[in-house]
């Protein structure tokens, strides 16, 4: 990003957006790059308490520039070439003057060594300054900041030296932080454990967590289950097996790509969740859920894809790791097409994260599912977005014998009791919760008669129940043959699950 930052400048790009929260980091940034040109540039901070103030110079604002319309006035009228950081003008932008007068500037830097930089937490530009700008995204900071955070940190508690493996993994526990964050968390699992070593990642690695849930946007999943608590899917099983080390550095110097993402379909209660969050430890990868509810903010213009990239920001600078978007149908509803109710919130958000997904380099393996194919965008559906698209449907009379086994060995040792075929056989149509609910039906109608359950509560149960395929039989009629031409069947046997009827 500095580089881009770097070569923007150079190009005399007039206005530069910057997206960030670490206004410090930023600003030395833009001060490194400022001395490394030629000509030289100054660097000038303008903020609305204290006006335009050179960087780096004793606070002696430049008179009278406290009004954003008066300030770039101001900087209209240097001859000089410089570099102008307009710290969190996005409040003013709504109005006129000051949009007119920023467009003034633009005119009157051609041929200047002058650039203007906004530089904000959100995102927002006025619709007048839109083919003018142009955003960047501040990153996090990479390992090697980090080390000098943790060097600091150590020389000024003067600390025990750290072995290599240790400050190694005490910077990667750290990755995804902001420097002052990293600072805290440091200074935390000192305090904790009066001396920093390999043992304190664990500290920081859980207020890495705290700090992200803090934000409410992603969530860290912590799964028990492994893949074998997921009954059939055999297809799906294999294909997630095969990729296990896909993220691994001798997968890259094999030749093979970074697997981009896959997108998993099918009817409700039937697994799709579950396979997703096994897949965490099948690939010994953390997963991370967005959550996409939380992105939508209506409180300030911008203030959605500003949650939105810093979400993806934090995602990738943890990676690799696993992006789970749950339900992505009701995510991105509203950028279908007609229901259009919230001023293009969603369909801006939408557009920044097929773009992301577009030109990601960073390992971030985006696993979404999804049951409503119709009210999903398009363009998620098109060949290369994801790996894959598996369909999910309705387990196969195999496949409800192993998900009967799987949840019966859970709750008992013993299950030879049971007669799995004749379970399968009596359950068609019904999905995998569905099975899982007969159980727990029939174990409360035994343990209220105070015995054991048996075979017969378990039939019982699910004579009782009416399973959501006949309740719901269009939809899934119309999902399934949907799928069948576009998607792949995660079950064992296409022709299987082709001559289904129910
Ligand atoms: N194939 C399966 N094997 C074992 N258990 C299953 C299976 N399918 C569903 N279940 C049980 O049902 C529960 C709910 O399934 P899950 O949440 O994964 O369904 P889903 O496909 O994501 O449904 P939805 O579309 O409603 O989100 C699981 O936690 C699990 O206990
Ligand atoms: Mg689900």
């Amino acid at each position: 990003m500095k580089e881009e930052l770097n070569v923007l400048i150079q190009a005399q790009y007039p206005l530069i957006y910057l997206v960030t929260s670490e206004e410090e980091r930023s600003e030395q940034s833009i001060f490194a790059i400022a001395q490394s040109l030629k000509p030289q540039r100054r660097v000038y901070v303008w903020t609305v308490t204290h006006g335009i103030v050179e960087y780096g110079q004793p606070r002696s604002t430049q008179h009278n520039t406290v009004s954003p319309e008066a300030a770039i006035e101001w900087i209209i009228r240097q001859k000089e070439p410089g570099i102008f950081i307009l710290k969190d003008l996005h409040p003013f932008t709504d109005d006129a003057g000051t949009v007119r007068s920023l467009r003034d500037a633009i005119a009157s830097f051609k041929g200047t060594y002058k650039n203007i930089v906004l530089m904000s937490p959100i995102q927002k530009v006025p619709v007048e300054l839109e083919k003018e700008v142009v955003v960047l995204d501040f990153p996090l900071p990479s390992m090697s900041e980090l080390n000098e955070v943790l060097t600091n940190h150590i020389e000024q508690s003067r600390g025990r030296r750290l072995t290599t493996e240790a400050r190694e993994k005490l910077l990667r526990a750290a990755l995804g932080l902001t420097k002052d964050e990293a600072e805290k968390v440091y200074r935390k699992a000192q305090v904790t454990a009066k001396q920093l070593s390999e043992t304190e990642v664990d500290i920081v690695l859980s207020e890495k967590r705290q700090l992200i849930r803090r934000n409410g946007i992603l969530e860290y999943i912590e799964e028990d289950e492994t893949i074998d608590a997921v009954g059939g899917l055999e297809e799906l099983k294999k294909w997630l097996t095969q990729r296990s080390n896909a993220f691994t550095e001798r997968a890259r110097e094999y030749g093979l790509p970074q697997p981009k993402g896959m997108l998993i379909l099918g009817v409700p209660g039937c697994g799709k969740s579950l396979i997703a969050k096994t897949t965490s430890r099948l690939w010994g990868l953390p997963i991370l859920r967005l959550d996409m509810g939380r992105v939508y903010d209506g409180s300030m213009v911008g203030r959605s894809e500003a949650n939105l990239r810093n979400a993806l920001k934090t995602a990738e600078s943890i990676s690799p790791v696993i992006l789970f978007i749950d339900e992505l149908d009701k995510s991105f509803a509203g950028s279908a097409g007609s229901g259009d109710s919230d001023g293009g919130t969603s369909s801006r958000i939408f557009g920044s994260f097929l773009t992301w997904m577009q030109e990601k380099k960073s390992p971030v393996f985006v696993m979404a599912t999804a049951n409503r194919v119709e009210r999903l965008p398009g363009e998620f559906l098109r060949k290369g977005r994801f790996d894959e698209i598996f369909f999910v449907d309705l387990p196969t009379p195999e496949e409800r014998r192993d998900i009967f086994k799987i949840h019966l060995s859970k709750r008992r040792s013993d299950i030879s009791r049971f007669d799995l075929d004749q379970l399968s056989k009596m359950s068609d149509g019904f999905s995998g919760a569905e099975i899982e609910q007969a159980i727990v039906a029939a174990m409360y109608e035994a343990f209220a008669q105070d015995r054991e359950f048996h075979q017969l509560d378990i039939i019982a149960a699910l004579k009782a129940t009416l399973p959501l395929s006949r309740t719901m039989q269009e939809q899934v009629t119309a999902l399934r043959d949907w799928a069948r031409q576009r998607a792949r069947p995660a079950a064992a046997s296409v022709a299987e699950y082709q001559r289904m009827e129910f």
